[in-house]
């Protein structure tokens, strides 16, 4: 891997995994009950820490990302500014606004190689690198103390596991760009089985969340968690997979951004907070990139 290639590779995984884990961060705080005081604090803190991370990868990506990043509405979406304005009105949760402003500002450009950028980067990538572990931790600890009936969160376990997991591949991802390594074709097969799993999990969490009385978003929600199911058990042909899980993930994205439009217009009956509807959307727009470049063969990731 050149330069140019980890410096490109380290702001999109920063641009799109930072805000991420910012956002779990939140999610986790919100669940807590005020038993759990200093787990609320400790998930505030990490909520801090990965939107200093993110605020200093936007400004290292300003000029020096490309389009096809920008315009894949995984880093932000035309409805993240409003869903985080409606979250801090129902929830008090004090959300930075002034990053995703900052986002929306971003402009792609050509790398403009310097070693002071390099260096800027390799420190943002090992700082993060150590905040990864210790949230994967934290999700680890919160997971066992549910499982163990020890703790109450209106989370659902597999809900922890699922954010914990999406950590796990950050890290992955965040280590082999640090170490400069070349992302093989395995590589990009297990990612597509990755996002294929989180998508299922995500008609499953919709499913869940939606009020009772949703009735056909609950069967809507219920056939996407088939369908990835199916892809996900019949995954041999890596070529005809791709076209599936692409084709699949589209129909999901609009799903999906329907379903945030209708919680923001107050339109859907569920316990969906608005930011967690445009984060699982941001994810498949994510998803949707990344097989659109497998299937172009290049950036393998
Ligand atoms: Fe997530």
């Amino acid at each position: 891997m050149n330069n140019i290639e980890y410096i490109n590779l380290s702001l999109e995984l920063h641009l799109f995994f930072d805000r991420i884990m910012k956002e779990h961060s939140i999610f986790l705080q919100l669940a807590f009950t005020e038993k759990e005081k200093n787990f609320k604090t400790i998930a505030n803190n990490f909520q801090n820490v990965f939107s200093n991370f993110l605020n200093t990868a936007i400004t290292l990506a300003n000029n020096n990302i490309s389009n096809n990043i920008l315009s894949s509405n995984e880093i932000v979406t035309k409805n993240t500014l409003e869903a985080e304005i409606k979250t801090n009105f129902l929830t008090k949760t004090n959300i930075n606004t002034k990053i995703t402003e900052k986002e929306l500002m971003l402009r792609s450009g050509n790398i403009n190689l310097s070693q002071q950028l390099l260096n800027n980067i390799e420190i943002l990538n090992q700082q993060t690198l150590e905040a990864i572990k210790q949230l994967i931790d934290f999700k680890e600890d919160i997971l066992n103390s549910v499982l163990e009936c020890k703790m109450y969160t209106t989370n659902y376990p597999l809900l922890i596991a699922h954010i914990r997991n999406e950590a796990i591949m950050y890290y992955n991802l965040l280590s082999k760009v640090q170490r400069k390594e070349e992302f093989t074709k395995s590589y990009i097969y297990e990612q597509e089985q990755f996002w294929n799993n989180i998508m299922k999990e995500h008609a499953e969490f919709i499913r869940g969340l939606l009020d009772p009385s949703e009735k056909q978003l609950i069967i809507t929600a219920d056939k996407f968690a088939d369908e990835y199911e199916s892809i996900l058990s019949n995954s041999n042909n890596l070529e005809t997979t791709i076209n599936k899980s692409l084709n699949e993930t589209i129909n999901f994205r609009n799903f999906k951004l329907a379903g945030e439009e209708g919680i923001l217009n107050c339109k859907i009956r569920s316990i969906i907070i608005p930011l967690l509807a445009d984060h699982v959307l941001r994810e498949a727009n994510h998803f949707i990139r990344i097989l659109n470049e497998f299937k172009e063969q290049r950036n393998y990731f």
